[in-house]
């Protein structure tokens, strides 16, 4: 059965809806009323606006909240480089100079989790992108493995949203609008700039990061499916303010176009007490959305497990469609279920929360990754094309206990030095298609 109980206490941390105009206040008062910049704001706190689209951008568009705050965001000392030697996260945030791009089908074993204490910002490794934060189109896939809690450490990312997709470990996610607590099955996005503190309840997290340098993440136009279906908005949950009033030696950390810098800060930033607007970080479970498929042949397309996309100058053509493989039952008779063989001309980087994926019996396992670009063919291995071919299709299959997802990107997915030269990469992946045997035979219909 689907699961429809939330995973964490909806009603006490967040507010539903997709994009909505919120508005919360950790103290009464807290939130002007009728205006959004008074003489003296209460309890003696600065207001401070935080734009995340062009102040002229078209109103359905039009992404921007106002913090009531202890201090100014400006309020810390000058940022300077990361030294090398203290550098443990692998960035690239330009794919213009990146390797020569394979032709080839892709698959990457999970990586390790770190040996040395690594937080949620230091266990990031870059594995693939296109475009340029620095042009503001595009995106980086990363992936991310971490063992300790941020202790005294602020992030913010200047290069664009991140949507986090965590396949082991919860995420306490603090951040300037408040708090997300996310687990696997769960994603979270936080909005570029927004400052963040990330703490590990597990003692361990690994997980997935499509950072998204374009257009805002929003939800499809559902067409013919009609007003409801796929993610619903109420099902996206934004946090309540929640702040924190601490002073001490703190670090601040941004990356700004694939850079990391540091600057001391004598405070938290996490110092929000009230807020109001529509631009703000959300939590999404997966578990709830409402998978829609063919109850008489074949299957759609999988642009019908979309759960968001950043749309692109083209309309219909999107820069990052992000989408799901949950548990759903298979109905189309005659047909043969699992995804087809195919060739796109979209890019498409795989992984998986949870469970085995139906295309692949073997070789792609949770927290790995698989990448296949533009036009390469590639499909079901042998393994499943021969049980698919022969199953019973007169009833329905459950595809259960699964959760694997895709970042599929109009251009080219280009992976970084790093996602090919490491050890991870399965250098035997094209064997999965060899056992493909002829079955041809022109004396035989
Ligand atoms: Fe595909």
């Amino acid at each position: 059965m689907p699961t429809f109980e939330t995973h964490t206490d909806a009603n006490q941390h967040y507010q539903s809806g997709f994009a909505n105009d919120f508005a919360t206040e950790a103290l009464p008062g807290a939130l002007p009323i009728g205006r959004n910049s008074p003489q003296r704001a209460a309890y003696g706190l600065y207001a401070e606006q935080l734009s995340g689209t062009a102040f002229t951008a078209p109103r359905a568009h039009n992404r921007r909240s106002w913090l009531y705050r202890i201090r100014p965001a400006a309020v810390h000392k000058p940022f300077t480089r990361i030294p090398a030697d203290m550098l443990r996260a692998k960035l690239v945030a330009n794919f213009t100079d990146v390797p020569p791009t394979p032709p080839n089908q892709l698959r990457w074993d999970p990586l390790p989790m770190p040996a040395a204490p690594t937080d949620f910002i230091d266990g990031w490794v870059t594995m693939a992108g296109n475009g340029a934060a620095e042009s503001m189109s595009g995106c980086a896939i990363h992936l991310y493995a971490a063992n300790r809690s941020m202790q005294d450490r602020f992030f913010y990312n200047a290069d664009g949203e991140l949507l986090i997709v965590p396949q082991q470990g919860r995420l306490a996610i603090f951040t300037e609008l408040g708090k997300l607590d996310i687990e696997p099955h769960e994603i979270a996005v936080i909005p570029r700039g927004v400052r963040f503190s990330v703490t590990l309840p597990d003692g361990e997290a690994r997980g997935y990061i499509c950072e998204n340098f374009g257009a805002l993440l929003q939800l499809p136009d559902l067409g013919p499916i009609g007003s409801n279906g796929l993610a619903n908005p109420r099902d996206f949950l934004t946090p309540n303010a929640a702040y924190e009033d601490r002073e001490g030696r703190f670090e601040l950390v941004t990356k700004m176009n694939g850079v990391l810098w540091r600057a001391d800060i004598g405070h938290s930033p996490l110092d929000v007490v009230a807020w109001h607007g529509n631009y703000a970080p959300y939590k999404y479970d997966l578990r709830h959305f409402n998978t829609i498929g063919s109850i008489s042949y074949d299957h759609p397309d999988p642009s019908i497990f979309l759960v968001l996309q950043s749309p692109s100058d083209t309309p219909g053509v999107d820069s990052i469609d992000f989408v799901i493989f949950p548990p759903r039952w298979l109905a189309a008779e005659d047909t043969f279920r699992p995804p087809w063989f195919h060739r796109n001309v979209a890019s498409e980087f795989m992984g998986l929360v949870h469970g085995v994926y139906d295309a692949k019996a073997e070789g792609f396992v949770p927290g790995g990754a698989s990448l296949h670009n533009c036009m390469s063919g590639h499909g079901p291995d042998a393994e499943t094309f021969e049980k698919a071919s022969k199953s019973d299709t007169s009833k329905p299959a459950k595809v259960d206990a699964t959760m694997a997802f895709m970042f599929e990107t109009r251009t080219l997915i280009k992976p970084t030095q790093f996602a090919l030269e490491t050890a991870q990469l399965q250098a035997n992946y094209y064997e999965c298609w060899q056992g493909l045997t002829k079955h041809f035979n022109p004396e035989q219909r």
